[in-house]
């Protein structure tokens, strides 16, 4: 699990002590319209092309082979990851993994040069690997392109062993067994590697969702494509478990799903059945298929992903919004898996259960510096006052969260 991320410089983020996000099996952000909360998403979709082996040019630029987007890069680009003005941002991220704490710190310049200066890993007091763990002072670390890592040894050394690894990529993603190497240094490195990678950005795209979909696609994109073929391969318990979600979601009555084969092809499609009839995917409502959407990734996701959705209450009516807090809720703790959403809406937070609310971050601006500022609505002095107000979702819309801030 991603416990906490941390930001210097990042994009709309300054002050790493006011820009300190933890997260837990259900995490919401709300802020207003650029407070931030985005450019914290965008950092977990950074994160995850390093652990791609991505060069950090290509992470934050875009990935292109045979004229094909395979990588679609970071909104700004490499000119404004960084807090305009600055030319170095560090992104620190602590991981929870078999019981065990992991911290990454990774620096990163984008000017003269888009590249790693500074990485290091911890896994709980100890120093794994470390650019500075040799020579003290930045100079002697880096140089022509490269990185001086410094290792924790088998058997007690000094000074450090050490490699010489290129800056363009992340140490985490180069870094090789060596005769010296303390085997808890590529564990280490291979579980932060792990974690991040893991990571579903959820798009949904309800006119992709409607097409038919290759019969044996095995896994949803993350704009819903291929949505027909997962819910035809779901076992009958967990389809049930859709029907009735979506049945309290739809106003008419949902009484089953049913596919249809396409054999030339080998294509299936997807019927919903209400009231006797049998509407087919070309034909259901956008509303539908984004809640639809969610369900499958949510009843599907492998232990130990991270899934990142922005806004999943568009399109839901007011009256129905309970449904995806119980949804967000319920489903992340249950299957072990991660949820990270953003929102707009009072409703979906006035849902919420006092521990979830307490875990929702905040984001604003400071008005001195101009930059976004986080914190945890349940380390909010005025929190007890939200959590025993008979109504949640007037404060919440009408500012009352940012000024508490
Ligand atoms: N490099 C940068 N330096 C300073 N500020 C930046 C930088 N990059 C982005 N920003 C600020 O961040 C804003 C975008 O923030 P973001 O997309 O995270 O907002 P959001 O909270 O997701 O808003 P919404 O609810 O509208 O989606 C920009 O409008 C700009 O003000
Ligand atoms: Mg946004």
């Amino acid at each position: 699990m991603i416990a906490q991320l941390r930001f210097s410089a990042w994009k709309s983020f300054v002050d790493p002590k006011r820009s300190t996000l933890p997260f837990h099996a259900t995490t919401l952000l709300v802020g207003p319209n650029a407070s931030g909360k985005s450019n914290a998403l965008d950092a977990l979709q950074f994160l995850q092309g390093l652990a791609q082996d991505l060069t950090v040019e290509e992470v934050l630029r875009g990935r292109w082979e045979g004229g094909r987007q395979t990588w679609p890069g970071i909104r700004g680009g490499d000119a404004e990851a960084v807090w305009l003005g600055a030319s170095e941002f560090q992104i620190d991220t602590d991981i929870h993994r078999d019981g065990a704490l992991l911290r990454h710190e990774i620096r990163i310049s984008t000017l003269p040069r888009v590249e790693v200066v500074a990485e290091r890993l911890w896994r709980g007091e100890t120093l794994l690997f470390d650019t500075n763990m040799l020579v003290a002072g930045r100079p002697w670390a880096q140089r022509d392109g490269t990185l001086l890592v410094g290792y924790e040894p088998s058997l007690p050394r000094a000074p450090h062993p050490a490699v010489r690894l290129r800056a363009s990529r992340a140490v985490l993603v180069q870094l090789q067994s060596e005769p010296d190497m303390h085997e808890s240094v590529l564990v280490g490195a291979q579980a932060v590697r792990d974690e991040l990678r893991n990571l579903i950005r959820l798009d949904l795209q309800p006119h992709l969702m409607r097409s038919p979909a290759p019969v044996h696609a095995s896994r949803m994109g993350a704009a819903g494509e291929n949505i027909a073929a997962v819910l035809h391969g779901l076992s009958p318990r967990l389809r049930d478990d859709l029907v009735d979600w979506l049945s309290e979601l739809c106003a008419p009555q949902i009484e089953g799903i049913h596919f249809v084969n396409v054999p030339e092809v080998r294509e299936v499609y997807f019927q919903l059945a209400e009231g006797g009839r049998r509407v087919s995917s070309r034909s259901l409502s956008d509303g539908t298929l984004r809640f639809l959407g969610i369900l499958v990734a949510l009843l599907t996701a492998p232990a130990g992903t991270t899934i990142v959705i922005e806004e999943p209450d568009v399109g839901l009516h007011p009256s129905r919004v309970h449904l995806l807090a119980a949804l967000l809720e319920r489903l992340p703790n249950r299957h072990s898996f991660q949820v990270i959403a953003s929102t707009h809406s009072p409703a979906l937070l006035a849902h919420l259960s006092d521990e979830a609310l307490a875990n929702v971050l905040a984001f604003g601006r400071d008005p001195a510096t101009g930059a976004s500022v986080v914190a945890r609505v349940g380390d909010l002095p005025a929190f007890p006052a939200l959590r025993s107000s008979g109504q949640r979702d007037h404060l919440i819309a009408t500012g009352w969260l940012e000024r508490a801030l």
